[in-house]
């Protein structure tokens, strides 16, 4: 039995390395989503249970201006506490307040986004994030190359990672996992396909960076293309757009019909998004791999 039980973070937190390194050794990638609410959170984790897969549930870039990182994070762990799945609670994109308040408020995995800064520059405030994170046992994603929003025009070549960039990277800051850019972008336009990932970037970058790679962005990749970068070496993928879309489209069908209280359409919107997000589980073979970390039985009696 490997489950690191009782860690603070609720009753089935797991730890991020472990996860990392079963994912990496075994060839599949675990899923980061992002919650926005307590139903969308109740989706993530009740698909992770359907699926039997570990599963990060991130506090992202929408969340936090919304309700503040310490009441997305309380609300998470209330949430998750209730889960039999096994879960990571994660701060997605955090800048260097939002990693101190999040080792402050217990967080044990992080996504430290330096982007903006220039590279050197990246390498020493990333070294100062990794050292005050590891002293207080936090695992350190960390992000190197540019990912845009869906719609710019873009030049490719300037935002994939750089390989010999992403070595340096991952040798001089002491990070735990490198985030990459190969193709991606942040969310989706419905109906238009989106520009091939360039999976040599990631082979390349897996010849000499060791430690475990992340893509973000996979809302709208065709499937054949996520099995092409975890066979090439990414070991956990983002996902958030498709399955927002899944919840609106539970709503908005409620509410096609009239009104209806919030309730019946988000009810709706819930389900909807446990099978989006189910259907990722097992695109990314995150599927079945909880009961590596723990024999449960899950409860059917909650309400959600
Ligand atoms: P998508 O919304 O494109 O799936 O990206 C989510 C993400 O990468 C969060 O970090």
């Amino acid at each position: 039995m490997i489950l690191t039980k009782n860690t603070g973070n609720g009753t089935a937190a797991i730890s991020t390395r472990e996860v990392m390194q079963r994912a990496q050794s075994g060839g599949w990638a675990v899923g980061g989503y992002n919650m926005h609410n307590p139903e969308t959170t109740q989706a993530l984790l009740k698909a992770a249970e359907k699926t039997q897969s570990p599963i990060f549930m991130q506090i992202g870039r929408a969340i936090i201006p919304h309700m503040g990182l310490k009441a997305a994070f309380e609300m998470t762990k209330r949430i998750t506490d209730e889960s039999d799945a096994p879960f990571i609670i994660h701060l997605d994109h955090g800048s260097e307040e939002e990693v101190i308040e999040a080792i402050n408020l217990g967080f044990k995995s992080i996504m430290f986004d330096g982007a903006h800064y220039p590279f050197e520059e990246n390498i020493k405030v990333t070294r100062e994030i990794v050292k005050r994170c590891h002293d207080n046992d936090v695992y350190v994603e960390a992000e190197l190359g540019r990912i845009p929003d869906v719609g710019q025009k873009v030049n490719w070549k300037d935002f994939y990672t750089d390989v010999h960039e992403a070595e340096r990277y991952a040798n001089e800051t002491g990070i735990d996992s490198l985030a990459i850019s190969c193709g991606i972008v942040h969310g989706v336009i419905p109906d238009i396909a989106p520009e091939p990932l360039a999976i040599e970037v990631v082979r390349n970058i897996r010849k000499v960076v060791s430690i475990p790679l992340v893509m973000h962005g996979a809302s709208g990749v065709p499937d054949h293309e996520i099995s092409e970068v975890i066979a090439a070496g990414v070991s956990k993928i983002n996902a958030d757009t498709d399955l927002r879309f899944a919840f609106r489209k539970g709503i908005e069908e409620v509410w096609a019909k009239g009104d209806a209280q919030l309730e019946v359409a988000m009810s709706l919107g819930r389900e909807y998004m446990v099978s989006a997000t189910a259907q990722k589980m097992e695109l990314f073979g995150s599927a079945g791999k909880a009961t590596v970390f723990e024999k449960f039985s899950i409860d059917s009696s909650r309400k959600w």
